[in-house]
């Protein structure tokens, strides 16, 4: 889960990294408050989750609580590459000598982590690892060893920060590893990371990613969730306790058992939907080993809440959970959505108990399900369903 600017400055705080006092609100005359408040010049900044939030006019110097309404009238409902701006943070504007760049990540193909440290920081800092890769320092972390003093000077150095902050940013880069480790972060970044004219090391901008597998030693990351924020499908799958992932502009809704059978059926579907007008996947939903009736039911019925999905493929291998069983799943999951249940289904078994599973289904004969014997058959059947169903908005059985 990735958390917010304000978010983040406050986990940073709460493990004794330095950060500017400000607070955040959601409308202009509470943006004017703080700023009296503070009583400095200050910066309002859009809170949304995406990067780049300075060029598209969502970070805002104002010199007067005056200006400060403005600015967070300005920015406040700004859509930032598809993110509304709900909320802005209002901080103390700092003087700034200068701009440094400084992250921990996982590195998955290094199966490490990575520090990431430039005395370059700023805006810019995707160009700078294109462009300059040299002056963007890469220094791989062991994970038992993790980041002492010595570590963080020798990461210090290869980011080429000088000299008169260096004892400070190491001591600060100390800090960021343990909020790294204790709140089981994937991605802690600070940028800019900032040297001020009395060479205070601070952090200006903040994003972190948290590991939500981690959530259970948590139970305080529960409140960073914004529900504005949140896909209202994949809330309601997770509500059920379902892996789902919506994805993009896709027409297909996918249910399969097993991560990798779900991961090859959305290659599949894609393929075949390159002959349908490009019609791709619209969802990842691993139902997981025990598909019973009611777990059936919870993921048709959030795929099926999605207005973009135009048909559903089933792609289920029978193993320890057997296909009759499985289609037992999808009669029971049909009657206990009723009504509800409006788009065509492909249903493609094999694995254990198949003939079975499959004269289940002919026998329900519902007139939404197709069975096709084999995925790549399925996938062509579902991706050409979608296409002829992708015309209207309300495919209903009768329309697609
Ligand atoms: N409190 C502040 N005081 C002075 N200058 C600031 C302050 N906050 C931000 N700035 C300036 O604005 C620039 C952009 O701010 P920030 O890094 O927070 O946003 P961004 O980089 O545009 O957003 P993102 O990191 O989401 O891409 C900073 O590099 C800094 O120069
Ligand atoms: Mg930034």
């Amino acid at each position: 889960m990735d958390l917010f600017e304000y978010q983040a400055r406050d986990i940073f705080a709460a493990h004794g990294v330095s950060v500017l006092a400000g607070k955040t609100v959601d409308n202009a005359g509470d943006a004017a408050a703080v700023a009296s408040e503070l009583g400095t010049a200050v910066v309002v900044k859009a809170q949304v989750k995406t990067g780049g939030r300075g060029k598209a006019g969502g970070v805002k110097l104002a010199k007067s609580a005056d200006e400060a309404k403005e600015k967070a009238e300005a920015i406040l409902g700004l859509d930032i590459k598809g993110h509304i701006v709900h909320q802005v943070l209002v901080t103390e504007a700092s003087d700034i000598s200068e701009e440094y760049y400084f992250s921990f990540l996982l590195d998955r193909s290094n199966r490490t982590f990575l520090a990431m440290c430039s005395s370059e920081g700023g805006m810019e800092i995707e160009q700078l690892a294109v462009e300059r890769p040299d002056a963007l320092a890469r220094i791989a972390i062991d994970p038992i060893a993790g980041v002492d003093k010595a570590k963080a000077d020798e990461i210090v150095a290869a980011g080429r920060i000088p000299a008169a902050v260096a004892e400070e940013a190491a001591h600060v880069i100390v800090k960021l590893w343990e909020t790294f480790v204790s709140e089981d972060a994937t991605l802690v970044e600070v940028n800019p990371l900032v040297r001020d004219p009395q060479d205070k090391v601070i952090a200006l901008d903040g994003k972190v990613t948290l590991d939500t597998n981690a959530d259970f030693r948590h139970p305080a990351h529960a409140e960073l969730v914004d529900e504005r924020t949140e896909n209202p499908l994949e809330a309601k799958a997770k509500a059920k306790g379902l892996n789902y992932v919506k994805l993009d502009g896709g027409q297909v809704g996918i249910i399969g058992n097993g991560a990798g059978l779900v991961m090859s059926t959305l290659d599949v579907v894609a393929y075949a939907g390159e002959a349908h007008g490009g019609v791709k996947p619209a969802n990842f939903l691993d139902i997981g080993g025990g598909a019973s009736a009611q777990i059936m039911a919870d993921g048709l019925d959030v795929i099926l809440g999605d207005d973009e999905v135009k048909s559903v493929f089933v792609n289920v291998f029978g193993g320890i959970t057997a296909c009759d069983a499985v289609a037992n799943g999808i009669v029971e999951a049909l009657k206990i959505l009723g009504d509800d249940a409006t788009k065509q289904l492909v249903v493609r078994l094999d694995g254990n108990n198949v003939e079975e599973g499959r004269r289940i289904l002919e026998e329900a004969n519902h007139p939404l399900v197709t069975v096709v014997g084999t995925m790549d058959d399925a996938a062509a059947k579902a991706a050409e369903l979608a296409s002829a169903g992708a015309g209207s908005h309300n495919t209903t059985a009768a329309g697609a």
